[in-house]
């Protein structure tokens, strides 16, 4: 039934887009496809400043791409010294408030001196092009400072979510042999204070290669200054020029690893470069976000995500928006603050998750219904489905039924948006991230890679590289092309299933790998398994995800338990902040079950699928704390899974 529903954009909508109509997106997308290196490098010497200016638009020798060859250039002059020849140097770029209702208005002119200040201080510690710098911050204006500064220098910067543990801190630190490590006090989350730098002492011990670490003050509470080790950002800012050249970088320098599960226990830490990204990044803020330089944009994602890092800072920026940035949770100290802030400050545009719009509408309509919604004017989801219920609720109660919505599709390793309606031109059906932007060609395929009938599901994988497309993971170029381009070579693998209608619309259902995406947060069922295993009284563990209705998939975590005399009740708690710990306080397992031995294969794998099933139809039922005795399935089931 969804699917025939259909929206298209209002007359009004597309008479103002900036790609007006299914004619424009279609000759846009004509031209990528027949002429890919004339239609990227043409936007790239018209979208961006080059120091030099690149010799071909792009080289690939499959699985590794380059993009605007031998072409200097530099993420943060693009982002903000470009503009203040222009009207906008005094325009806000970053509008901020905090948790506690503080608030602070940048202007491009101002980001220019804070990034300047503390890319002076960055080089004064010593660190210079190709060094690796580890941001641990909440979400305040320094955040994007900081990596705007590394940029300027060509300092590879790596944002670890401030909801990650300190264990799960140590492992990218070390990963990356950082030297510095950028950090705060803490931040504001619903009426408390996250601390931050404490999780920073305890990953440190183990990690060698870091010289300094420079901590912001944000919330004033007393904390432990190591000797040697640790600074205030505000000392070292004080006697900082306020000038500071950007350096000319090749156009594929790496401009930040961001780490993300994959299917192995180890994150995968993958390698974005400078002009490429940028390019996608500005240009989709345009296509699809129809940007316009009177638009107050807002992105509710954490800077943590590789959605706050193209779609609050880099792509935003570089397009010269004002970007709305807001440090707390949703619902503090109400459930409306969103609509607050939207009412507040006018936002026109607005892009948040599935997974916030379904706890919008579980707390009611009178919430948003008390505000001024008028300035919308679109709207946008990102990191998982969007099912149609939530679609239509958005589209109502929050659009009033004027605003278009972009349903994006894209990933970590993506880097910007693939597949998404462009508002003024594309109809959105309601739970489908509708047709590819121009240059990216998506198809889905069966296990040979042939492509598959309309309706039937696939593989969903990319058949062309894109500017914005991940270069390899770190220090690992052979995970890169096992992991995306061995399965269907010439392809990169999503590791998303899909399906195509009779219009060409994409529908886009979820991981076919052992990864979950819990309220659009990516988790490997196997790092969740190390994490567990790692406890004294786990002998085996499995994780899998179990459909959820805000969240779109909890937690549930099988557990066998070494010989002793345990308290389960106390056990499962005890396990549920192991988890915590080991990973981060975002990925607590909803539940933990606990069974006397997990069901496996004759040839000893676990059958993650079978528990998926006992929990998605609790055909075999039991409450946290009672012994499972899953033999029975697990005879049942071997014979055919081993098959
Ligand atoms: O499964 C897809 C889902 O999120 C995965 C990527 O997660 P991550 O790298 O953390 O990036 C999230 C933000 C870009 C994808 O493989 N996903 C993301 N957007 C959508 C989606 N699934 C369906 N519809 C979407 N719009």
């Amino acid at each position: 039934m969804a699917e025939d529903r259909s929206y298209s954009p209002s007359r009004e909508f597309v008479e103002h887009a900036n790609v007006k109509g299914m004619e424009g997106y279609r000759a846009l997308y004509k031209r990528a496809l027949e002429q890919p290196a004339e239609f990227w490098g043409e936007l790239a010497d018209k979208e961006l400043f080059w120091f030099e200016k690149w010799s071909k638009a792009f080289e690939w020798n499959p699985p590794f791409v380059k993009w605007f060859v031998g072409g200097k250039t530099n993420v943060s002059y693009n982002c903000i010294d470009r503009h203040l020849a222009t009207h906008r140097k005094n325009k806000v770029a970053i509008l901020w408030e905090g948790e506690p209702g503080d608030q602070r208005m940048i202007t491009y002119q101002e980001l220019y001196r804070l990034v300047a200040r503390f890319a002076n201080v960055l080089k004064s510690r010593g660190l210079k092009i190709g060094d690796r710098a580890v941001i641990y911050m909440p979400m305040i204006p320094e955040l994007p400072v900081a990596m705007l500064a590394c940029a300027r220098l060509g300092i590879i910067h790596s944002v670890v979510f401030g909801g990650f543990s300190a264990e799960a801190l140590k492992a990218r630190i070390q990963d990356l042999e950082a030297q510095v490590v950028i950090t705060a006090d803490g931040g504001w989350r619903r009426g408390k204070e996250v601390k931050l730098k404490p999780a920073v002492d305890e990953a440190l011990p183990e990690c060698p290669t870091v010289r300094d670490v420079i901590v912001y003050r944000r919330t004033g509470s007393p904390l432990e200054m190591k000797a040697g080790r640790d600074l205030w950002w505000h000392e070292l800012d004080e006697t900082a020029a306020e000038t500071c050249d950007a350096v000319p970088l090749d156009s594929e320098a790496p401009l930040y690893v961001l780490y993300t599960s994959g299917t192995t226990g180890k994150p995968k830490g993958i390698v974005h470069t400078t002009g490429g990204y940028l390019l996608q990044a500005t240009m989709t803020m345009k296509w699809v976000f129809d940007l316009h330089d009177e638009d107050t944009y807002w992105c509710t994602a954490d800077i943590g995500w590789v959605t706050g890092h193209s779609y609050i800072v880099y792509g935003p920026l570089s397009a010269g928006a004002t970007t709305v940035m807001y440090e707390g949770a949703p619902d503090c100290p109400q459930p409306d603050r969103f609509w607050r802030l939207i009412e507040k400050y006018r936002v026109n545009i607005l892009y948040t998750s599935p997974t916030a719009i379904r706890s919008f509408v579980r707390q009611g309509d009178q919430w948003p219904n008390a505000h001024d919604l008028s300035s919308l004017r679109l709207l946008g989801s990102v990191g998982e489905p969007i099912n149609p219920a939530a679609w239509e609720w958005y589209h109502k109660t929050i659009g009033k039924e004027r605003c278009p919505i972009v349903d994006t599709w894209w990933q970590t390793e993506t880097g910007a948006i693939m597949i998404s309606p462009i508002p003024g031109a594309v109809p959105a059906k309601p739970g489908s991230a509708t047709l590819p932007l121009p240059g990216i060609l998506p198809e889905v395929v069966d296990l040979n890679g042939k492509p598959v009938e309309p309706n039937c599901e696939g593989l969903l994988v990319i058949q062309r590289p894109w500017p914005s497309m991940l270069r390899t993971i770190w220090r690992d170029p052979q995970r890169y092309e096992d992991q995306y381009w061995r399965r269907i070579p010439g392809n990169y693998l999503t590791g998303d299933a899909a399906r195509r209608d009779a219009d060409g619309y994409l529908w886009v259902l979820g991981r076919v790998d052992d990864v979950m995406n819990i309220s659009g947060h990516r988790l490997s069922t196997m790092e969740l398994e190390s994490a567990l295993v790692r406890h004294p009284a786990v002998a085996e563990a499995a994780v899998v995800g179990k459909p959820h209705e805000i969240t779109g998939q909890a937690m549930v975590c099988f557990v066998t338990l070494k010989e002793g005399k345990w308290d389960t009740e106390q056990l499962a708690q005890d396990l549920r902040l192991w988890v915590a710990h080991e990973i981060g306080s975002f990925a607590k397992p909803e539940q933990i079950r606990f069974s006397e031995a997990l069901p496996k294969t004759r040839s000893g794998k676990i059958m993650r699928r079978l528990l998926r099933e006992i929990v998605t139809s609790n055909t075999v039922v039991g409450d946290v704390t009672t012994l499972e005795d899953l033999s029975v399935v697990t005879r049942l089931s071997a014979q055919t899974d081993d098959e």
